[in-house]
């Protein structure tokens, strides 16, 4: 694609370029936002479309052209619009070369989590297949550049709902796993990872929304559904063919603790698999950013998890501070 004058002065800034990917996957005669051509003439950019007004079928071809060409952008002002649409079809992420890394973590964000949701809500294969693939997108965006995690790791959710606990322990634990395992990682095992890490409290997000709200104390029966919860998301997966121990005891070993005072198993020491041990710090880690008001600065959150040894993986607490302090102060 020929890249017409970008060099201008602020440009960049303000607009980014659309390839015909990203066009054909708007609604086809109908676009949600405003869009620009550049006129080489005169070397600015000049209205060329009015968001949600009928494209021909003329227009349609000539805006394709023309986008074919570099000529045609949106403002970044736009880029709510940009972004929930985007989030929709996330392997164009991969080939929208004009965003910025921060437009690219929102992007995610919004993705992942309403991905999550709609898992949560409904756990059959459509909704469980989305998720699968924009999970693979994030690791092809990782696999690329395992530096970009700093960003999302830099951004983590700070406001509680089960799926934004699951999309920041997701983020947390595949941080932990490269950090722990590197080199030896593989692209497969890391995103069987990361799809426990993502779902693993897939069991609590099935249980009737009246226990999770009572306040009062719950009977035994309750109790019961509770601390089965782990079990359950497992169930649910296998039922999807999910397999892999790996992503399993995500679901099955998150509340497990180091000195055996977890459940549902009461595992302890060695016998909490590693999936399971990072499952286990990334909720909790999560669960402190975003069940307080206001958000606890990251040093605080460190520092309660590393007098919390007798539960959390040691190695993985030291880990998780590299991540977090050492890491993001480079
Ligand atoms: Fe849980």
């Amino acid at each position: 694609m020929t890249n017409k004058n970008l060099s201008l002065e602020n440009l960049d800034e303000e607009f980014y370029q659309v390839t015909p990917e990203i066009l054909e996957s708007f609604p086809r005669f109908r676009l949600p936002l405003n869009l620009y051509i550049f006129k080489e003439n005169v070397a600015q950019l000049e209205p060329y479309y009015r968001a949600e007004q009928r494209l021909t079928k003329e227009k349609r071809e000539e805006l394709f052209e023309l986008s074919e060409e570099g000529l045609i952008f949106v403002a970044r002002a736009d880029h709510h619009i940009y972004a929930k649409h985007i989030s929709k079809q996330l392997d164009l992420v991969l080939v929208d070369k004009n965003l910025k890394p921060s437009e690219i973590i929102e992007i995610f964000q919004i993705a992942l989590t309403r991905r999550i949701h709609e898992f949560y809500e409904q756990p059959v294969k459509p909704t469980f297949e989305k998720l699968v693939s924009d999970i693979s997108v994030l690791i092809e965006y990782l696999w690329e550049d395992q530096y970009r995690l700093k960003g999302l790791i830099k951004n983590l959710l700070t406001t509680y709902s089960l799926p934004n606990m699951a999309y920041n322990a997701g983020i947390i634990g595949i941080a932990l796993f490269y950090d722990v395992q590197g080199k030896n990682l593989t692209k497969k095992h890391l995103t069987q990872i990361a799809l426990g890490l993502f779902t693993y409290d897939l069991g609590l997000a099935r249980l009737p929304k009246i226990l999770l709200e009572k306040k009062q104390n719950l009977t035994p029966e309750e109790q019961n559904k509770i601390n089965n919860h782990p079990l359950n998301g497992a169930k649910i997966l296998r039922k999807l063919d999910i397999t892999e121990a790996v992503t399993l005891q995500c679901h099955l070993e998150h509340h497990e603790y180091m000195d055996g005072s977890g459940y549902p198993r009461k595992l302890s020491g060695a016998d909490i698999s590693l999936s399971g041990a990072i499952t286990a710090l990334a909720h909790t880690f999560s669960e402190i950013l975003t069940q307080n008001d206001p958000t606890p600065p990251t040093r605080e959150i460190l520092n309660k998890l590393s007098g919390m040894k007798n539960k959390y993986n040691p190695n993985l607490i030291s880990s998780l501070s590299k991540i977090f302090i050492h890491d993001l102060m480079k």
